[in-house]
């Protein structure tokens, strides 16, 4: 099993606010940061850390820090973009790359747009973002295209999963660790996420 869920009041009470119909744009666009910021914490528990000597007002010691640069963000468009600034709180010199999926309605397969990935992406570890694993067909492209690409490490983050995007990855990538902050029921006849939060793009951009 390569999910984590994030059980944690902080983020039930987070998720309470984000699922609910009255809650406006302002406010889901900073709770879909924040709790990606919870998400990033915890998908980085097992970070390598460079061995440094800093000086403190008192002395000399040897610590650890992250090397940054190591990190690619990758968020699956639209709704991916809104998780951005969650991870770059905490991850600031991290890569973006931006891959544009969306799903077609009638069959539901992602269809691809746009793929722009930072330089040396195969050695940098991914972080695949996107607040929304449904049928898991949109995550599991991009990790596809990962991999042609040569990322060998590559963590999922997303808000809310279906235990059948779950079972979809872990299927096609049992390498790859999924961080959600919860599991949802099922999935509707339109393939959204129940209860879920609704679309989750059209909720970050006011687009509906
Ligand atoms: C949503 C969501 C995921 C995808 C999940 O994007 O943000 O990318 O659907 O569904 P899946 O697991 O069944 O592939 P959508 O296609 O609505 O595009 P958008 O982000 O542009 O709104
Ligand atoms: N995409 C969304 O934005 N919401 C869902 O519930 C499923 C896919």
């Amino acid at each position: 099993m390569n999910e984590n869920v994030l059980n944690h009041p902080l983020i039930t009470h987070k998720l309470a606010i984000l699922r609910d119909v009255n809650t406006g744009t302002k406010e889901f666009r900073e709770l879909v940061t924040e709790i990606s910021t919870l998400l990033c914490y915890e998908a980085t528990k097992d970070a390598r850390l460079e061995e440094v000597e800093i000086e403190t007002p008192l002395e000399k010691m040897k610590t650890g820090k992250l090397d940054e640069d190591n990190y690619a963000i990758v968020p699956i468009l639209r709704a991916g973009m809104g998780m951005v600034e969650g991870i770059i709180n905490v991850i600031p010199n991290a890569k973006v790359g931006h891959i544009g999926l969306y799903r077609n309605e009638e069959t539901l397969e992602p269809v691809e747009y746009y793929y722009k990935m930072p330089e040396g992406i195969g050695n940098r570890e991914a972080l695949v973002i996107d607040p929304m694993l449904a049928t898991g067909g949109s995550a599991s492209a991009t990790i596809d295209k990962l991999k042609e690409d040569g990322v060998k490490k590559i963590k999922l983050l997303c808000i809310v999963a279906a235990p059948i995007g779950i079972k979809i990855i872990e299927e096609n990538h049992p390498d790859v660790e999924i961080f959600c902050a919860t599991v949802d029921r099922e999935l509707n006849e339109n393939a959204y996420i129940v209860p879920g939060l609704g679309d989750a793009g059209d909720r970050i951009y006011g687009t509906k």
